[in-house]
């Protein structure tokens, strides 16, 4: 190790900054919305007031003194003369402070680590100044996993870590205790911002007794590209022990999964319900019972055409924690890489994200109703019933030259686009050859899609 990092609790340090451009901006930032008291000196002018935060203390347009460095914890010097920042330094250093002139290692006590700041929890990446942009991407790398909520779960630990302590007495087990807390639906929930229901859960777990509990999240894997997962899909994937997945969710997405997690496939084809959703409901309940950390993955966003909806209903009647992550939904998708905007001030006041599908015996979709100009329809699961959809559309009064598209596996390497016009969707769909997924466009702004052909060519 070449470098130790320290941490220095910020509840009343005084912390000093010298100087207005951007190095010292950066430096501010950092310290603004922390207990920490902050002084600000512009020996080289006033500060741009666009870029200066809003919550930044006024500075003082000269050079500290002795005594404006007195009581100070760190003191930043982001100065152009650097013989100004040397003296600074000195007078800084008689004062008791640890010194930081930046990107100036030899007149540092101290390098800035990069940061990642979770409040309580804070993560520091250091180089040593040799890498300052390659801490940074570790940082970046690092950031990408940590939950946005995980100081509430570092509170709810400090909260309760005297309960635990009497309760626990053995070191062993209680080391045992806080790993089972940390990696179970108690954090999950504190992470969230339940804290009351993450307060009863690490309670419960603390009666030894209670069986394990694991935790469901319903994740929206989009489209199938996997730039296209969120954040949080990306790290509740990296975090699963179980995963139940869908056809639609392709292997590319899959990959990105924790390496020894174990799989379930539970795919439908229309028609051929390979696994009834009653049982992939049952299968969730029981690999959560059974204290997994089970992630039921869907193609697009679970809420959209996915039921994603029953499924939280029955977790939910299991008593089993459950969260629901989003995901881009195929139209999105679709809609960005065809080149299609859903809405435009000249062309769409509104879109309808519609099936043509229904249930048997279900209701189907009001079609005369979705028959108005400016108004784009992405129909979901279209393709089967192509000219009859289109039909309707007309016979409710939509003009059969109204633009329409057809986006195959949208958001994928082999996403194809056709566009035409209402009165031909029917015979380009069957012209088309379809093999993979496909939303249907209707509306003035699918014929925007022609101008962005190049694009999802080129992607291909
Ligand atoms: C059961 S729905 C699921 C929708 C999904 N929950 C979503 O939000 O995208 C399946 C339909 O979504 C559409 N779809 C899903 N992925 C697609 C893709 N990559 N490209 C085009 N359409 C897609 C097709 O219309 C397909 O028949």
């Amino acid at each position: 190790m070449r470098v130790f990092l320290a941490s220095i609790p910020l509840e009343a340090a005084k912390i000093v900054i010298v100087g207005a451009g951007e190095p010292a901006l950066a430096k501010l930032r950092l310290f603004l919305n922390t207990p920490a008291e902050v002084a600000w000196f512009a020996p080289d002018g006033a500060p741009d007031r666009i870029e200066t935060p809003l919550t930044a203390p006024t500075p003082l347009l000269r050079a500290p003194e002795a005594e404006d460095l007195a009581g100070a914890r760190l003191v930043f010097i982001a100065l152009g003369d650097l013989d100004q920042a040397r003296r600074i330094g000195v007078l800084a250093r008689a004062a008791g402070a640890q010194v930081n002139v930046v990107d100036q290692p030899a007149l540092s006590d101290f390098q800035t680590p990069a940061l990642i700041d979770r409040d309580e929890v804070v993560v520091g990446v250091a180089t040593g100044g040799s890498a300052p942009i390659l801490a940074r991407d570790i940082r970046t790398a690092i950031e990408g996993v940590l939950p946005a909520g995980l100081a509430h779960v570092a509170r709810l630990a400090r909260e309760l870590r005297d309960t635990v302590k009497a309760s626990t007495p053995d070191f062993m087990a209680r080391r045992r205790f806080w790993e089972k807390a940390f990696r179970g639906p108690a954090a999950t929930l504190a992470a969230e911002g339940r804290t009351a229901e993450a307060r009863r859960e690490m309670l419960r777990l603390l009666n030894l007794a209670a069986p394990e509990q694991g935790v469901v999240h319903i994740v929206g894997a989009g489209p199938g590209d996997p730039e296209l997962l969120t954040l949080k899909a990306l790290r509740v994937l990296q975090d699963a022990d179980v995963i139940i997945h869908d056809r639609l969710v392709p292997e590319a997405v899959l990959e990105r999964a924790r390496r020894d997690a174990k799989r379930l496939y539970v795919g439908k084809a229309r028609g051929d319900h390979s696994v009834p959703q009653d049982q992939i409901e049952a299968l969730m309940i029981a690999e959560a019972r059974a204290g997994h950390r089970v992630v039921r993955l869907k193609g697009g966003d679970p809420f959209v055409f996915g039921r994603g909806g029953e499924e939280l209903e029955a977790m939910r009647a299991a008593g089993v924690p459950v969260f629901v992550v989003p995901g881009v939904t195929a139209a999105l998708a679709c809609a960005a890489s065809a080149g299609i905007p859903l809405t435009h001030r000249d062309h769409a006041q509104a879109v309808t994200f519609v099936t043509a599908q229904a249930k048997p015996g279900g209701v189907e979709a009001d079609w005369s109703r979705l028959a108005g100009p400016n108004h784009t329809l992405a129909i979901y699961m279209g393709t089967d019933r192509a000219e009859e959809t289109a039909a309707r559309l007309m016979a409710a009064g939509r003009s059969g030259a109204t633009p329409a598209a057809v986006v195959e596996n949208g958001g994928r390497p082999d996403e194809r686009v056709l566009t035409g016009r209402l009165n031909e969707l029917g015979a380009m769909v069957r012209g088309a050859n379809l093999t993979g997924p496909a939303l249907l466009f209707v509306g003035e702004t699918a014929a925007f899609s022609a101008t962005q052909a190049h694009l999802s060519e080129a992607a291909a």
